[in-house]
């Protein structure tokens, strides 16, 4: 049933009517958002912003013994005076029932209620419809949300989950991997791999002291490459990696730290780094770029074979990565793409999946009337960037639709490329694509609380209009200073 009716029903049942600004909850998905709807939203918030507000909550548990004495203790535990309680079985479910509370409370205390409240109940949807559901798991096992959708990170320390979910190459190496009877090498992934699954969002990158063999394979990757990157690379990668070379210690006898390498582009473009063991799922992957938080390895490849990795590496990251990370245009390329994932049918994020292998893998761009190279696979891969701008290399104008089908190449150069005339054009190319993706919401990203904002609902609407205004007047306001300074 729907949230606000839910509310609604309890009401009803108790002889009282619906509140105006529970009306205009109801009449969300009924066209135009009316003026009238926008003004009933804001003077909700305004209400339940007053302390001492009596707000009403109803929360389902399940047949549990003690499930309502262990709720109800959570209100006292907060102070929380409980006016009205009142509790009914839902409709065709015999297992649960539906409990009715009036609070007196102020929103701070309530958002900590009802995170508290969220590990004992099996729903909780408080008055302006607003419904939580805490992770459930559908037939096979997998998380789902409460938007019906695959569950994702709602908030950037949710990555602590997600970013430890290692598909392949952790501690763990496969028999054909370089380094498979290296035991040196093995125990040193295991540290590696140790780094990354202790790290917890917040705290910073523990910085590494390399060997000697790491520095050397480190230094055979890194001079072969800057020996192609002037003719081969494109504009945003040579006027940023001067930069790093600089301020992250890039140098040939140096492996830059994660750490100075995630301050320099928070203070370039927002994107943050996190270690990883190794290889996340796409998904996994893909969700920690709606958060501007890029999942970096910080082991070496094997020595054994320097121009070639199986896997992402350090080498691959920090020189393939890194410099269009601190482009602004690229950043919020890769951010779009990521937040497209979001709950995405897992189809969708194969298709996008496979978009960002062509373009921030393996991607192209046009200079000048010439081709140049922006993909971090082709970056970090002195063979296959010399092969790439050869005639030898078909490539073709970047298109979502026709780059999701094609395969990706893993152990081999790519059968083709695609290129785009700039990163605009194949952000465009890419907003186009995301919108086709069904989801029953949409996603906003938050810089303030670094979280993500599902927009669903008219009340989320209207926020958006309320920061569009705010923009326009800043615009606004602009125009007429530089106007007045021309005068
Ligand atoms: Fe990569």
């Amino acid at each position: 049933m729907d949230a606000a009716k839910r509310i609604a029903e309890f009401k009803r049942s108790r002889g009282s009517s619906l509140s105006d600004a529970e009306k205009a909850f109801t009449a969300r998905n009924e066209g135009e958002l009316t003026a009238a709807v926008e003004t009933k939203i804001h003077n909700l918030n305004d209400a339940t912003m007053k302390f001492g507000k009596t707000m009403s909550i109803v929360f389902s548990l399940t047949n549990e013994v003690g499930g309502l004495a262990n709720a109800l203790k959570i209100f006292q535990d907060h102070n929380v005076n409980v006016v009205h309680i009142e509790s009914r079985r839902p409709k065709n479910n015999d297992n649960a029932f539906e409990i009715y509370v009036d609070i007196e409370t102020d929103n701070f205390i309530l958002e900590e209620v009802v995170q508290t409240l969220k590990t004992e109940v099996a729903s909780i949807t408080l008055q302006d419809g607003t419904t939580f559901i805490p992770n459930q798991h559908n037939k096979n096992g997998k998380i789902v949300s409460p938007e019906g959708s695959r569950w994702f990170p709602k908030k950037i320390s949710d990555l602590d989950i997600t970013s430890n979910r290692v598909l392949m190459y952790g501690a763990e190496l496969d028999a054909d991997h370089p380094g498979f009877k290296d035991e040196v090498y093995r125990k040193r992934r295991i540290e590696f791999a140790e780094y990354a699954f202790k790290y917890k969002y917040g705290q910073p990158i523990p910085r590494v002291e390399y060997t000697k063999e790491e520095v050397k394979t480190w230094g055979n990757v890194y001079n072969e490459l800057m020996k192609l990157y002037p003719t081969h690379a494109c504009k945003q990668f040579l006027e940023n990696l001067p930069l790093l070379q600089k301020h992250c210690g890039y140098r040939e006898d140096n492996v830059p730290q994660l750490e100075d390498v995630s301050n320099f582009l928070q203070e370039r473009t927002g994107f943050t780094l996190r270690p990883v063991a190794g290889y996340l799922s796409t998904r996994d992957f893909l969700s920690a770029l709606a958060f501007r938080v890029f999942p970096c390895t910080q082991y070496i490849r094997h020595p054994a074979d320097p121009f070639y990795s199986p896997e992402p590496d350090c080498c691959h990251e920090l020189l393939g990565h890194i410099a269009l990370l601190a482009d602004k245009s690229f950043a919020q390329f890769s951010q779009e793409l990521g937040l497209a994932s979001l709950g995405a049918p897992d189809e969708e994020v194969s298709k996008l999946a496979t978009c960002y292998f062509f373009t921030v893998e393996f991607g192209l761009c046009r200079e000048n009337g010439k081709l140049k190279v922006y993909g971090a696979g082709l970056l970090s891969s002195s063979g296959e960037l010399k092969h790439v701008l050869t005639e030898n290399a078909p490539k073709r104008m970047f298109e979502p639709t026709v780059a999701c089908a094609q395969e990706c190449m893993i152990t081999t150069f790519q059968e083709g490329y695609f290129y785009s005339d700039n990163f605009e054009q194949a952000k465009d190319k890419m907003r186009q694509f995301a919108s086709t993706i069904q989801r029953p919401f949409s996603v906003k990203y938050n810089p303030y609380t670094q979280s993500i904002d599902i927009i669903s609902t008219n009340k989320d609407i209207a926020g958006i209009v309320n920061d569009i205004q705010n923009e326009l007047d800043l615009l606004t306001h602009a125009l007429n200073n530089m106007h007045m300074i021309r005068k």
